[in-house]
């Protein structure tokens, strides 16, 4: 039976109250001796991490949606939470108007998602990696490989070395292939999970102009995570500030800037609104 589409359709994506928790065992520092390790294993105390405590959040079609948090606030998990990665603990997720437990298998079709932890087959190049994908959605290989060129090309990736073997590749130059594997289709929502985290001065600017021209191009949700400042006060049209698993604050910089009093009473910066409200220097990743 056809569930009822519940999220207002202009929302292309609805996240309301959702909770995801992990149970770690807790290490003790104590030296302990053989016997009270065996004992330890079996009593030891469990952790509960809040790594997404109640999260709600709406974006619009057409609009990038950032995310910005320091390492360990609780992105990825929110990003995988909405790809169908894991399922959450409470709360719900439409991705147009779709349920992402129920209909994970209509939501997969319509979104991808780039991460730095991308999977890929090592041994085979990126020009295999990408006609494979393609070829999982129903685009023929020569067609996956002309659009593949095309944007690699647009990343500033050579494209001479598309038939290298991807473990040859740098990290770098990865996350490009990466990104292309996720443009290939056309997805209507795109999460793209730190994707400029570790490429050098400009591989960032190249692939930030590309999302923007995604913007441009496709009427798209595309969410975002960053640790850059820069990065989220150029592309996003909204940001939300996570911090252990909570949103803390939400809206365009120029909200966040206006509702965050500056010490010294001049205009603030997004890094002057997140050190006042999480007390914590953003932390960029080489
Ligand atoms: N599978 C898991 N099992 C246990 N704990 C987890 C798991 N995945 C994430 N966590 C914990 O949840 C919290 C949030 O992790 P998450 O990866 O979402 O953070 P992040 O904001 O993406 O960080 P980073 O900026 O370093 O990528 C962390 O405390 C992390 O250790
Ligand atoms: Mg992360």
């Amino acid at each position: 039976m056809e569930e009822k589409k519940v999220a207002n359709p202009i929302h292309g994506l609805a996240v309301r109250g959702v909770t995801k928790h992990f149970h770690r065992t807790k290490r003790t520092k104590k030296k302990l001796r053989f016997h009270q390790k065996i004992l330890n294993l079996f009593n030891r105390e469990k952790e509960i991490i809040r790594a997404v405590d109640d999260i709600s959040l709406e974006v619009n079609i057409g609009e990038i949606y950032g995310i910005l948090g320091a390492n360990g606030s609780g992105k990825s998990t929110l990003i995988r939470l909405i790809s169908t990665l894991l399922l959450p603990d409470s709360g719900s997720i439409h991705v147009f108007g779709d349920d992402v437990v129920t209909h994970s298998l209509k939501v997969r079709q319509v979104m991808n998602r780039v991460s730095v932890e991308a999977s890929f087959f090592k041994r085979l190049s990126s020009a295999e990696n990408l006609i494979y994908a393609a070829r999982l959605y129903g685009i023929s290989a020569t067609e996956a490989e002309r659009k593949a060129k095309r944007i690699l090309e647009r990343l500033g990736f050579d494209p001479d070395r598309m038939d290298e073997e991807m473990e040859q590749l740098s990290r770098g130059m990865q996350q490009k292939v990466a990104i292309a594997r996720a443009l290939l289709t056309t997805p209507m929502l795109l999460l793209l999970d730190e994707p400029t985290t570790g490429l050098d001065p400009k591989s960032k600017r190249d692939v930030q102009a590309f999302i923007e021209e995604i913007r441009r191009e496709r009427n798209a949700v595309i969410v975002l995570t960053t640790h850059d400042m820069a990065e989220a006060e150029k592309l996003c049209d909204r940001i939300a500030i996570i911090d252990n698993g909570r949103f803390i604050a939400e809206g365009t910089v120029e909200e966040l800037i206006a509702n965050t009093p500056s010490e010294n009473g001049a205009p603030g910066t997004l890094e002057d609104v997140f050190i006042a409200l999480t007390g914590k220097q953003i932390e960029e990743e080489a």
